[in-house]
C-alpha cells in the first residue's frame, strides 16, 4: 500500500550530502509537496549543493541547529509541516576521533529535541541511520535489521543512541517513526574529508591518496541516488515504527575502491600511499537489504558504477570542491594527514 505524498517536510541537514541530493530528488519527484531545509551549516553544510534550486517556491531555508527546541519547533508550525526527514549530523569518523563531544550534542541531543517536538505537534519522524551502528561485521554475515548495536566509533555510538532514542520513543509515546540504515554513499557533493572524494580530488591534484593500514576493509560504496529512492519507497511504503537497511548488499575493499578511482581519472597507481591506520578502523561493514527490497526497491547502481560515477563528477565539478579545499579543510587535512604522509608513525 502507497500512503499519500507528504505535502510539507522538514529535511533537517538538507544543505548536506546526502539531504542535499535527497531534497534534488524528492522535488523532482514529487513537485506539489514543499521543503522546508533545516540546517545549522557548519563546514559540511553548504547553500551552494541546492544552488540550482533556491528559486522553487516550494523550496526554502530555515538557518538553525536541531538542538535548538523553540526554532525547530516553530519552522515546523509556520509551515504545516507533516513529516520531519532527520539528515542533520555530523558525520565524519575521523573528526568522531579527534572532537567527539559535538557527536553527541548534534546526534543524540539534537535527534532527541526532534523527538520532542514531533511527540509534541503529532508530526511522523524519518531518521537517517548508518551500517555503522552494527560494528564491524565477520566475513560470513550480512547485518539484518533486528540485529544487535555494536558501535565502536564515537561517531557510530552517537548514531546508535539517536536510533535507541527513536525506538524508545515510538515504543513508549507511540509516536510515528521509521528508520533507514544506510550504507557508505558516494555521489556529488560529498564533502572532501570522505575516502571516496578525497582520493578522487587528492588524484585531480596528483596528491598522494592516504590509504589506512593495509587497505583491505571492506565497505559497500552505494550511490546516493540509491539512498534516496530506498528512503522515498520508506516513506511512502515502509511499515512505520520499521528499520530498513539501504546499501546495494555487495562489498569492496578500499583497495578496490582506489583502483577504481585512479583507473576513471587515469592517474598512476603509484599516487597510493599506505598511511598509519585509523583507531579502532572498523574491517567490513555488509548489510542484506531484503527488507527494502520487498517494498519494491532496487539499487540502479553496483559499486563499481557508483565509485566510477563519483570520481567522474569531482573531475567534471572543480568549482564546488576548489573553494573547500583551499579554506578551511586545510587546517583538517594537515591536522590529519601532515604526520601520516610524512611517514611518521602514530
Ligand atoms: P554531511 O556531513 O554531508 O551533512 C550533514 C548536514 O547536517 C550538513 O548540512 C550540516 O550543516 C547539518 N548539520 C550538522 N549539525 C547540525 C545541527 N546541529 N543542526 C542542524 N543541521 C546540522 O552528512 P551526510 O553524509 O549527508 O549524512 C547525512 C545523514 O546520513 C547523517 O545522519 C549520516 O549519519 C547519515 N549517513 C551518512 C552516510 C554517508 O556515507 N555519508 C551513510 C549512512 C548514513
Ligand atoms: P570514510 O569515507 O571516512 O567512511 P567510513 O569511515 O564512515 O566508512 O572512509 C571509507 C573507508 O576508507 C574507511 O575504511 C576508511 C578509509 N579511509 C582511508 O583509508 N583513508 C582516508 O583518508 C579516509 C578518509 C578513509
Amino acid at each position: 500500500m502507497t500512503r499519500e505524498i507528504p505535502k510539507n517536510l522538514l529535511v533537517t541537514g538538507g544543505c548536506g550530502f546526502i539531504g542535499s541530493n535527497f531534497v534534488r530528488y524528492w522535488t523532482e519527484q514529487h513537485p506539489d509537496s514543499k521543503v522546508v531545509v533545516y540546517d545549522k551549516l557548519t563546514y559540511a553544510g553548504r547553500r551552494e549543493n541546492l544552488n540550482d534550486l533556491w528559486d522553487n517556491a516550494n523550496l526554502s531555508l530555515v538557518v538553525a541547529d536541531i538542538g535548538d527546541m523553540d526554532a525547530a519547533r516553530k519552522a515546523c508550525q509556520d509551515n504545516g509541516i507533516d513529516l520531519i526527514v532527520n539528515f542533520a549530523a555530523e558525520t565524519h569518523v575521523d573528526q568522531s576521533i579527534l572532537g567527539p563531544l559535538v557527536f553527541t550534542d548534534t546526534n543524540v541531543r539534537g535527534t532527541h529535541v526532534l523527538l520532542e517536538v514531533a511527540r509534541e505537534l503529532g508530526i511522523r519522524l524519518h531518521h537517517i541511520s548508518t551500517d555503522e551502528v552494527y560494528g564491524h561485521i565477520r566475513d560470513d554475515h550480512q547485518s539484518v535489521e533486528t540485529d544487535e548495536l555494536a558501535p565502536r566509533s564515537p561517531y557510530a555510538a552517537s548514531k546508535a543512541a539517536a536510533d535507541q532514542l527513536v525506538q524508545a520513543y515510538a515504543i513508549t509515546y507511540g509516536i510515528p517513526v521509521t528508520i533507514t540504515r544506510g550504507a557508505n554513499n558516494v555521489g556529488p557533493y560529498q564533502y572532501p574529508e570522505k575516502a571516496v572524494p578525497l582520493f578522487s580530488t587528492n588524484a585531480i591534484l596528483g596528491e598522494p591518496l592516504p590509504v589506512y593500514g593495509d587497505g583491505r576493509q571492506m565497505r559497500d560504496y552505494a550511490h546516493v541516488y540509491d539512498h534516496c529512492t530506498g528512503i522515498e519507497a520508506v516513506l511512502l511504503r515502509g511499515n512505520i515504527g520499521e528499520v530498513y537497511n539501504v546499501g546495494t548488499g555487495r562489498e569492496m575493499t578500499n583497495l578496490e575502491m582506489v583502483d577504481i578511482v585512479l583507473d576513471t581519472l587515469s592517474k598512476d597507481h603509484s599516487l597510493v600511499k599506505h598511511v598509519t591506520d585509523r583507531p579502532g578502523h572498523d574491517r567490513r561493514y555488509s548489510m542484506n537489504v531484503d527488507k527494502l527490497r520487498a517494498l519494491g526497491w532496487e539499487p540502479r547502481y553496483d559499486p563499481k558504477q557508483a565509485v566510477a560515477e563519483a570520481a567522474k563528477w569531482y573531475e567534471g565539478n572543480r568549482w564546488w570542491w576548489e573553494p573547500i579545499r583551499s579554506g578551511e579543510f586545510r587546517e583538517y587535512y594537515d591536522r590529519q594527514y601532515a604526520e601520516r604522509l610524512a611517514g611518521i608513525q602514530q
